[in-house]
């Protein structure tokens, strides 16, 4: 199954909410999207639509390495979801595709996901630990980087947007 991705824009707000809400067990992800849309911290945040209807959603935020020197320019995936019944066809991984190729169009040196290790190792997501990379949130082997640029992850303690961190597990 093949979908549209393309840019959220403003009149979509009220079906990305409906799709977090659908694909989640709690409400935390949509409050979360809707708390980095209104601060204007959703540095990507992409949708799937089939015959006009938004079945997907993807965002990207940024973070930063605490006391990295060099600065490096990361995103965090998250959240990344699919409506339930459409589930497990390849929209997410469609999603997931296309969304780096847009964080690496948008000069990104590498990519943070807090998630299922299953899922994000076919797209080359691997463990932080191998980067010497921390998170805040305890999250050991499903926390995973992805580089796009050579070199440009530097061992650090890796910080979300301060909207994440009311957040509990991973995303
Ligand atoms: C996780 C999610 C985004 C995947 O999107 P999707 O379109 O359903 O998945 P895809 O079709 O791209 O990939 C399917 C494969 O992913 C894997 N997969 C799907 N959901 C998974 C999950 N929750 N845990 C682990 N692996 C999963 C399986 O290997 C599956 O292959 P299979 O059907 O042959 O067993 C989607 O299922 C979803 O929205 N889930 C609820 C929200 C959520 O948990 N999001 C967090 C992602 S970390």
């Amino acid at each position: 199954m093949n979908a549209i991705v393309r840019l959220e824009q403003s009149s979509d707000a009220a079906a990305i909410d409906h799709v977090l809400r659908s694909a989640f067990p709690t409400d935390q992800e949509a409050r979360l999207v809707e708390l980095l849309r209104k601060h204007q911290r959703l540095r990507l945040s992409l949708i799937a639509e089939i015959d006009g209807v938004i079945v997907g959603h993807i965002a990207f935020s940024q973070v930063t390495i605490a006391g990295s020197v060099a600065n490096p320019t990361g995103l965090g995936l998250a959240p990344l979801s699919i409506v339930p019944e459409l589930q497990r066809r390849g929209l997410g991984a469609q999603l997931v595709g296309e969304g780096l190729r847009a964080c690496e169009r948008l000069g990104a040196g590498f990519v943070v996901v807090l998630g299922e290790p299953e899922y994000y190792h076919r797209f080359g997501f691997r463990s932080a630990d191998l980067f010497e990379l921390k998170n805040e949130y305890g999250a050991s082997e499903v926390f995973m980087a992805l580089e796009l640029k050579t070199a440009s992850i530097t061992p650090g303690l890796v910080r979300y947007e301060s909207e994440f961190s009311n957040l509990t597990g991973a995303l």
